[in-house]
């Protein structure tokens, strides 16, 4: 049995304001201590105000971005160095939105997971397939492929990494994977990274996509889901600490 602790992160996205954050976040405190890690990744512009709120206390803080470059003629990017300025520990990477809105390759996203490494952040990567290609029968392949580019790209650091597998037909929609299907496709990457790693078993490998209160403890229940990345449900406090209770 592994003694791993799960890891629960909620993505804001393009979510918040002042004061919906400091409630937000409030409702999150008093609701501490969890048995699991908890992190919240939030927009740029509210990385100062998270740090102040969160510095004293157990929960973690990081992007939904980063540059893969270093610094530069890089309009409107930030950097790696500049998120760990701000003491975040996590930097989502290829989240499906970046892939989809904002070209975002295997390749960049490679780079992206370097680049957040080699400044001490923890990068999330997140692979998975869409509803076609899950009816094509290319899940496998799919997500097989974006990890593949991260291994290669990372080759022994790959231990570092968190990998968050997010079916895109299952983000936002309230149709979320089965705890089979998502079991199915946690045990192909752990396997993927097996063969990269040896610390593969002791890596975390989550699961994203309509996370809510009363899934979430099936889901984590699963031999090879150590937590969730959270989207709607972590803008709702209950919710959140709920999700978050269910991981420990
Ligand atoms: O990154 C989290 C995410 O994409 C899942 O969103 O709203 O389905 O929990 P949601």
């Amino acid at each position: 049995m592994s003694v791993k602790r799960k890891l629960v992160v909620g993505n804001w996205k393009m979510h918040g304001s002042h004061a919906a954050n400091a409630e937000l976040l409030q409702g999150v405190l008093s609701a501490q201590p969890f048995g699991c890690d908890v992190a919240v990744c939030v927009p740029f512009p509210y990385l100062s105000e998270v740090a102040v709120t969160l510095a004293k206390g157990p929960l973690a803080w990081g992007a939904q971005d980063v540059s893969a470059h270093e610094q530069g003629a890089y309009t409107g990017e930030v950097s790696a160095a500049m998120l760990a300025e701000f003491g975040c520990r996590y930097v989502l990477v290829g989240h499906s939105e970046r892939r989809a809105y904002h070209g975002e390759t295997d390749q960049i996203v490679a780079d992206k997971a370097k680049a957040a490494l080699a400044r001490g952040l923890t990068p999330v990567v997140c692979v998975g397939e869409t509803l076609a290609q899950r009816e094509a029968g290319e899940t496998a392949s799919v997500v097989k492929r974006q990890l593949s580019a991260v291994v290669h790209a990372l080759t022994h650091c790959i231990g570092e990494i968190v990998v968050a597998y997010e079916p895109v037909w299952a983000i936002g929609t309230g149709r979320t994977a089965s705890p089979e299907q998502a079991q199915e496709v946690h045990a192909l990457l752990r396997a993927q990274l097996a063969a990269a790693t040896p610390q593969a078993a002791q890596m975390r490998l989550l699961y994203g996509g309509s996370v809510k209160p009363d899934n979430a403890a099936i889901l984590f229940g699963q031999p090879d889901i150590d937590g969730g990345l959270i989207g709607g449900a972590a803008l709702k406090a209950a919710d959140f600490v709920a999700i978050a209770r269910a991981a420990g």
